[in-house]
């Protein structure tokens, strides 16, 4: 099997947006629920994910679920965030979480989506990734998945199927992106 492997790829995350926040596929680092500590709802459906992110953001809520069905009610949640979760998502349930993400947001509430881009065909990709957070520490990690394509344009086009209407590229490197959808 041939494994693909990047060089460490440097985030720095300044903000995130405010509020009520849910974060899907937010468990692992829980990267996102250490910075927004309260204000974060992390959805995973993996325990083993959730028990290695809670003890870095203990006063978060960690919560088990597939995120094609997340058991909040529509309207819920002022801003959403997804770190990394794309690419371990097939498009079909990444259109179905999206929708879902869709549902639960506040009208005019944002979806902030760091993920993948994965140009190289690969059986498997692996992202290292140095993730400055905005108190000044780091979080090292690697996140390795069996190799699906992923670009900006195929999320944008997931998101606008989902319901998003507005899709801009924050930032776009060689193996990951950041977008904001409306
Ligand atoms: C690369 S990790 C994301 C890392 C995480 N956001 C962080 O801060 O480290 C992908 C995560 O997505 C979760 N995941 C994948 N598919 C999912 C689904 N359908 N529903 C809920 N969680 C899912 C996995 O369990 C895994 O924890």
């Amino acid at each position: 099997m041939s494994k693909f492997r990047t060089d460490q790829q440097v985030i720095t995350i300044q903000r995130i947006p405010r509020g009520r926040i849910v974060d899907i596929c937010g468990g692992g680092e829980g990267v996102i629920a250490r910075i927004g500590r309260e204000r974060v709802t992390a959805v995973d459906r993996l325990h083993s994910e959730i028990d290695e992110a809670k003890p870095f953001a203990p006063e978060a809520t960690w919560v088990l679920a597939d995120v094609r069905q997340i058991p909040f009610s529509d309207t819920s949640f002022d801003n959403a965030t997804c770190f990394f979760g794309g690419m371990c998502m097939s498009n079909e349930v990444k259109v179905a979480a999206f929708k879902e993400v869709h549902r639960i947001l506040r009208p005019n509430g944002e979806f902030w989506c760091w993920d993948a881009s994965m140009p190289v065909k690969e059986d498997f990709f692996v992202i290292r990734l140095l993730v400055d957070l905005p108190c000044g520490k780091q979080v090292t990690t690697r996140y390795g998945n069996p190799r699906k394509e992923q670009s900006p344009e195929q999320v944008i086009g997931i998101m606008k199927a989902a319901g998003f209407s507005d899709v801009k590229i924050m930032e776009r490197h060689e193996y990951w992106h950041f977008l904001i959808a409306r």
